[in-house]
């Protein structure tokens, strides 16, 4: 095979029934169906409306994908498929196709881990991952800080959130003040109407001895609450509630102890070059405080485009590229869809 191997990915852990298809570095074609008007009404994601939802959208976007890239399914050289971690039975559609596919075309094929190729998608934008390098992947479902010496085979947990994710703070707090789900583009556009230092809310795990015990962790429920809190209060008084005034004050303190906590795992473990992907790195507030602490601290900051953060399959089909380019074997055909897959695995 060689060195720029035409990959098609699968991607089905949340709501998005993903597929991208990449020639190396090169990406071809990402499509991407999603599931979320369907969740709206319930305010988060439903698992059984994603699977099902999952395996209406997985045949025709596999079609749009491969028409829209100009190749034919028996041109892919490798699949690659998201084994986990994800909604059980949503991960399980993704990998039956992906199974199916690699079987009927006698293909190789590459199981990965959801997180690992979030962070491996910025090399379709931004060229070759400079490794070792430390990446904060901030999603609805995820909020880690991960040290990456080698994308394919050694991705290190230095903390993740001990409750809700980035992402989930987000969409819980646009619900208290009226915004739509998902909340955080709403959160987002408000804010810039509103004064991020108008309420001091809370920043979680950063006193002094909670650096100590959860010092790359994060917790966001406490903030929630907070903000509830100071929403029902103005209520009660019979005050309207400022929502831009909220919205960049909790926008604020989010993104600060999510920038602050990056920047020193950069320090403390001489990493140079800082990765943000999920969908929370589409916030414009969070992209901005990025640049300006790692500029002043000497760090480089990579963050893709928006359509690349959110879940995809060219994220997928990413990673894969790279375990082939790199001559890692494939997966065995009988690998499993692994809802709580630990990040430290990234190949299944
Ligand atoms: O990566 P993603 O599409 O799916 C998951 O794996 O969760 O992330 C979705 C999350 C939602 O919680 C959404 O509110 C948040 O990303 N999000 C944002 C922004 N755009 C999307 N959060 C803050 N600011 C944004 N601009
Ligand atoms: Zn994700």
């Amino acid at each position: 095979m060689s060195d720029q191997p035409l990959v098609l990915g699968i991607e089905t852990s949340c709501d998005e029934t993903g597929v991208g298809i990449v020639r190396g570095r090169e990406l071809l074609v990402d499509a991407v169906a999603s599931s979320v008007d369907e969740h709206a009404r319930f305010g988060g994601v439903v698992p059984e409306v994603a699977s099902r939802a999952h395996l209406e959208a997985m045949v025709p976007t596999l079609e749009r994908a491969a028409a829209d890239a100009g190749v034919r399914l028996a041109d892919v050289d490798a699949f690659a498929v998201t084994s986990g971690p994800g909604l059980a039975g949503a991960l399980l559609v993704g990998v039956a196709a992906a199974k199916s596919l690699a079987v009927a075309l006698g293909k190789p094929l590459y199981g990965v881990n959801h997180l690992s190729a979030h962070v491996a998608v910025d090399q379709l934008e931004h060229g070759p991952l400079p490794e070792p390098a430390m990446a904060l992947l901030v999603s609805g479902g995820h909020s880690s800080l991960l040290l990456v010496p080698d994308i394919t085979h050694d991705v290190r947990s230095l903390g993740s959130t001990i409750d809700d994710a980035a992402g989930e703070a987000f969409d819980k707090v646009a619900r208290v003040l009226g915004l739509p789900f998902p909340g955080g583009p709403h959160i987002d556009r408000a804010a810039r109407e509103g004064d991020k230092v108008a309420i001091d809310f809370p920043r979680g795990l950063t006193s002094g001895r909670d650096m100590e015990r959860h010092r790359f962790d994060f917790s966001f429920s406490g903030l929630k609450t907070a903000v509830a809190r100071w929403v029902e209060s103005r209520e009660r008084s019979g005050e309207p509630v400022p929502v831009a005034d909220v919205a960049a004050s909790f926008q604020e303190a989010v993104v600060d102890v999510l920038t602050r906590k990056a920047v020193l795992a950069c320090r403390e473990n001489g990493v140079h070059d800082l990765m943000i992907g999920g969908g929370v790195a589409a916030n414009s507030r969070l992209r901005a405080l990025a640049e300006e602490r790692c500029e002043a601290a000497g760090i480089r900051v990579r963050v893709p485009r928006p359509k690349l953060c959110t879940d995809n399959g060219a994220m997928v089909a990413a990673l894969g590229s790279t375990m082939v380019s790199r001559g890692l074997s494939p997966s065995a055909l009988d690998l499993p869809a692994d809802s709580s897959m630990p990040v430290t695995v990234v190949q299944a």
